[in-house]
């Protein structure tokens, strides 16, 4: 649709530029990680600047808040902020109970808190992300360094008991050695290929000590706004039940950063 864009990211702009009309002036905002996201705090950036508006965001990642700063906006701690608007972020899957699978980029852990800590959560997705049972991503599981491998038995331990399809648990890797995330632990990812029931997943994985959080949000995201690669932008609201359609026209991202999808 834009002739710089991939239809992917035309999908990922026009569905983070829809979810940034949610932010209205003072608001608290937490600010998501990924891709996606990415596009989200790029067009934050343009309306606090276009409109004037006062904002603060807390960013759900070292990387996030490195371009939001970049960008112009300002950044808080959530210990300032204690509490928040609107938190706008992507998704790995989401469902059609809005429940999703989270951590592709690692950021798992704080996107949970922030998001938690949040009035409304707002997710923005393309069509890909979709899918009508979880699982087929990867769920990763934040755990801590010292003693991964038990916590790793533990977890292949515990999936025998859930409504699960696959087994297989991978430790995610950064080259030759094991991914960091910000908050210095590790992530394992577990290939379960369908989750029937993520309720009961995310609670029983949780019990597992070692783990520090795992990817499924159940009961967290309020809103998905889902973008195509026409630029017709769908919102779904779970609360309200209220589903909105949108053909977005937005202007060429000159200077939007063309290296976003690797974000
Ligand atoms: C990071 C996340 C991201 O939101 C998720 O991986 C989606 O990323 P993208 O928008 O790049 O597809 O959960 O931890």
């Amino acid at each position: 649709m834009y002739e710089d864009l991939s239809p992917i990211d035309t999908a990922k702009r026009v569905a983070a530029t829809r979810a940034v009309a949610f932010v209205e002036n003072g608001m608290k905002v937490g600010l998501g990680t990924g891709s996606t996201a990415a596009w989200m705090v790029k067009a934050l950036a343009d309306k606090v600047h276009d409109k004037g508006l006062r904002i603060v965001g807390v960013a759900t990642s070292a990387q996030t808040a490195k371009l939001a700063t970049e960008m112009g906006l300002t950044i808080v701690s959530l210990n300032d902020a204690k509490w928040l608007d609107l938190t706008i972020d992507g998704a790995d899957e989401f469902d059609g109970n809005l429940s999703l699978i989270k951590g592709g980029g690692g950021a798992l852990l704080i996107e949970k808190i922030v998001a938690t800590a949040s009035d409304r959560m707002i997710v923005i997705a393309d069509a890909a992300k979709e899918v009508n049972k979880l699982g087929a991503f990867p769920l990763p599981v934040e755990v801590i360094p010292f003693g991964w491998q038990t916590t790793k038995t533990l977890i292949e331990q515990v999936l025998v008991t859930l409504d699960v399809l696959g087994s297989e648990v991978t430790l995610r890797m950064s080259g030759d050695t094991p991914y960091v995330t910000d908050e210095g632990n590790h992530i394992l990812d577990l290939h379960l290929r369908q989750i029937t029931n993520p309720r009961q997943t995310t609670t029983v994985l949780n019990q597992i000590p070692g783990v520090v959080e795992n990817g499924l949000f159940v009961d967290i995201c309020d809103a998905v706004v889902i973008g195509q690669g026409d630029g017709t932008v769908e919102m779904r609201d779970i609360s309200t039940g209220k589903v909105q359609s949108d053909k977005m026209i937005l202007s060429d991202p000159k200077n939007a950063f063309s290296d976003l999808g690797n974000t």
